[in-house]
């Protein structure tokens, strides 16, 4: 029998096993073919069918035979208009597949590929008038997306969505990775594991594990025009789609016909392959800023930023004053000695004296501080090949941003900058506009208000050549595919919750954020700080206590180095001071080495909240990096490099935790020894209780 013949009966076997699993649950007769409409990704592992029960659109997920989400209702309200969620019987279906590869501009792996199974199914009113509307759904053998397609007999030419009805049925026992959404707006926040069952409002990605193993993913993609959603449990085992409101409560404004963003479920059989996912990427739409090669440029950088977070200087000149153009030339020449692209400075521009966390009505992002000389600085780093990296805090107040954006870029640009850093810090509800009246009115970092906005950010920088790298961000749902001078964004806690130490981040941190809000997208958590207790250091000056002395970085050396291919982001800063890491160049030496851009990426081992091993070969290069670290447990690992070319020679350069290590007692012994390797060969790599270790393997020809 040829192949291609097995493989779809063997899928339509499992497809029938399916249903027959459904209707026993339900306790029906097997449905008409008419009342349901099926699709399944090209391994047929993965199938989802679409139904009207009762009159009401639903669907339920199946994984190798088994039924894996429940039958989920779907559905949307709007204000004065009849909702799309009940009194709908299955129209029309049409299927499609597609397979193929794509080229990102960067990224972890240069191609892309994908294959799915698409259908898009008509839910027609039962009722006497022509509303109708559809649901898209695509099966890939690494999870699913889903979207409402709304035409207009159903929302006019304008409209205002209530509520999303899309339901999530998980299975109830398992074991659940996930931060608090709905409360105070960012999503910093440390990550609980917790059975499924006592999940409240989360944030997504949300990550689960089944007990048989199962690992799944929820989250969205292409969140261009809509609300952020986050998930709200009502049943044991039931989730609800929730959007963040704009102030006034409306989840989403609509004008006419519309595309509600994917939702996402990733699926895999273990925790390593739902990271190599690159479903969130293909559901979005191609890029559409054309060859952006010549000025969207991934790449490594330092700062003035981690000095202000551990207090030894300031934003505002109410301190000892970061931004001053002595000390801006001072990380230029430490960055031109050592191959760093950009220096980024922020506390450089008008508005930071005083409490900066509320001076969002007074930031000025086009005048600097007096001690701080743009133009003589961006010169000095013209002349050494490095370029300033530009900061525009905004406190959360984004009329004051908007109404200056266009100069702010403009200034920039005439600059040489051809990076920007953006932060949104604010509490609850805060970021800030004002109405027609001059009313300040508070939105939500997820909601439709901020989701334009940052898109308005995006193409105003496009325009001027900038790429962005935004903190307190919308989440990520993948439209750095569409608009790749999105470089990066924060979006979870980061390093500098180490810093201000309240408390700081646990050695599990960095061993759940791979699979949970890295699915998402890059991060710039900022890696790389080399003395791991700054808090213990004397203040450099007596009236700027350190933030809190009973915190520190709990990590070890290694494990700061791990970070680097661990974490993605097409931009890693080396965070900490150039005197730091002026003191130990045996591990700095990882840093100068370690590429931001890649051919190929690969997640060898892991469990989720436990410990992970990352693969990455450069980009336009045979080198491999691997970086591996692990919670408090101290643990040993094996690694086999079947990866690497046949037949070829490589050095493995090791950088790993020294035998007495430990990120408490001992979190500075690091052990740097080279050796032969080929490929078979295995690597076994100790990893101290909350450390880590990082490799090159250099390649050596054949
Ligand atoms: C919060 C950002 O995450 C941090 O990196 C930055 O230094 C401060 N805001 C000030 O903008
Ligand atoms: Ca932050």
């Amino acid at each position: 029998m040829p192949p291609r013949l097995a493989s779809s009966s063997l899928a339509l076997l499992l497809v029938l096993t399916a249903l027959a699993a459904h209707s026993q649950q339900a306790g029906s007769a097997p449905l008409a073919p008419a009342e349901r409409a099926v699709v399944r990704s090209p391994d047929g592992q993965i199938v989802v069918m679409l139904e009207a029960a009762d009159g009401r659109p639903a669907y339920t997920v199946y994984y190798r035979g088994a039924e894996l989400l429940g039958r989920s209702r779907l559905g949307l309200r709007f204000a004065q208009r009849a909702g799309l969620d009940e009194g709908f019987v299955l129209g029309e279906v049409t299927h499609r597949t597609e397979r193929g590869e794509w080229e990102q501009p960067w990224g972890e792996r240069r191609l892309v590929s994908f294959a799915f199974a698409e259908i898009t199914a008509r839910f027609v009113s039962e009722r006497n008038d022509d509303r109708h509307f559809a649901v898209r759904v695509r099966a890939y053998d690494d999870g699913i997306g889903l979207r409402y397609l709304v035409g207009p007999q159903a929302v006019g030419p304008s409209a205002r969505v209530t509520d999303e009805l899309t339901e999530f049925r998980v299975p109830g026992d398992a074991t659940a990775w996930w931060i608090e959404a709905g409360l105070p707006n960012r999503q910093e926040y440390l990550y609980r594991t917790t059975p499924v069952s006592e999940v409240t409002r989360a944030h997504t990605p949300i990550t689960m594990r089944t007990s048989d193993g199962v690992h799944l993913s929820i989250h969205e993609a292409a969140l261009v025009d809509y609300a952020g959603m986050y998930l709200k449990q009502v049943r044991d085992g039931q989730f609800e789609a929730e959007l963040f409101p704009w102030h006034d409560g409306t989840k989403v404004h609509v004008e006419g016909p519309f595309k509600s963003p994917w939702r996402t479920i990733q699926i895999a059989p273990d925790a390593p392959s739902l990271i190599d996912s690159d479903l969130i990427l293909n559901l979005n739409e191609p890029n559409k800023l054309g060859d952006v090669g010549a000025w969207v440029k991934p790449g490594k950088y330092i700062g003035i930023w981690w000095a202000m977070h551990i207090r030894d200087r300031t934003w505002g000149r109410d301190g000892i004053h970061g931004a001053t153009t002595q000390e801006a030339m001072r990380y230029i020449d430490f960055a031109a000695k050592h191959g760093f692209d950009g220096v980024l400075i922020e506390g450089w521009n008008l508005g930071w004296d005083g409490d900066w966390y509320h001076n969002g009505d007074v930031f000025s992002f086009t005048e600097p501080y007096p001690d701080f000389d743009i133009e003589a600085i961006t010169r000095y780093g013209h002349e050494r090949g490095v370029r300033l990296i530009g900061h525009h805090e905004t406190s959360g107040n984004v009329s004051n941003y908007e109404a200056q954006l266009e100069a702010a870029f403009a200034l920039y640009a005439k600059l040489g900058v051809r990076q920007v850093k953006t932060g949104y810090v604010a509490d609850a509800g805060d970021i800030k506009r004002l109405d027609m009246q001059g009313i300040a009115r508070y939105e939500w970092h997820n909601g439709q208000f901020m989701a334009r906005h940052h898109l308005r950010v995006l193409e105003s920088a496009a325009r001027h050549r900038i790429s962005i790298n935004s903190h307190e961000p919308i989440r990520d749902t993948g439209l750095r595919r569409t608009y790749p001078n999105w470089l990066a964004r924060e979006g979870a806690r980061g390093q500098e919750y180490n810093a201000w130490g309240i408390p700081p981040n646990p050695p599990e941190h960095t061993a759940i954020l791979p699979w949970t809000r890295m699915l998402s997208g890059p991060m710039d958590f900022t890696p790389g700080i080399f003395e791991l207790r700054p808090n213990e250091q004397p203040p450099v000056d007596p009236s700027m206590p350190r933030p809190d002395t009973r915190s520190r970085i709990e990590t070890t050396l290694a494990k700061q180095l791990a970070l680097y291919v661990v974490l993605y982001s097409p931009i890693q800063m080396a965070a900490d001071l150039p005197e730091h890491y002026e003191a130990r160049p045996d591990a700095f030496q990882f840093i100068e080495d370690v590429p931001t851009d890649w051919e190929q990426s690969i997640t060898l081992a892991g469990a989720v909240g436990d410990y992970i091993a990352t693969a990455r070969r450069q980009r336009g290069g045979e080198d491999w990096f691997i970086g591996a670290l692990t919670d408090e447990h101290a643990r040993s690992l094996s690694l086999s490099l079947d990866f690497l070319k046949d037949g070829a020679r490589y050095t493995a350069q090791i950088y790993r935790d020294g035998a007495d290590a430990h990120w408490e007692h001992n979190p500075t012994s690091l052990a740097v020894e080279s050796r032969e390797i080929r490929r078979g060969d295995v690597l076994r790599l100790p990893l101290a209780a909350g450390g880590g270790a990082a490799v090159r393997l250099r390649y050596d020809g054949r």
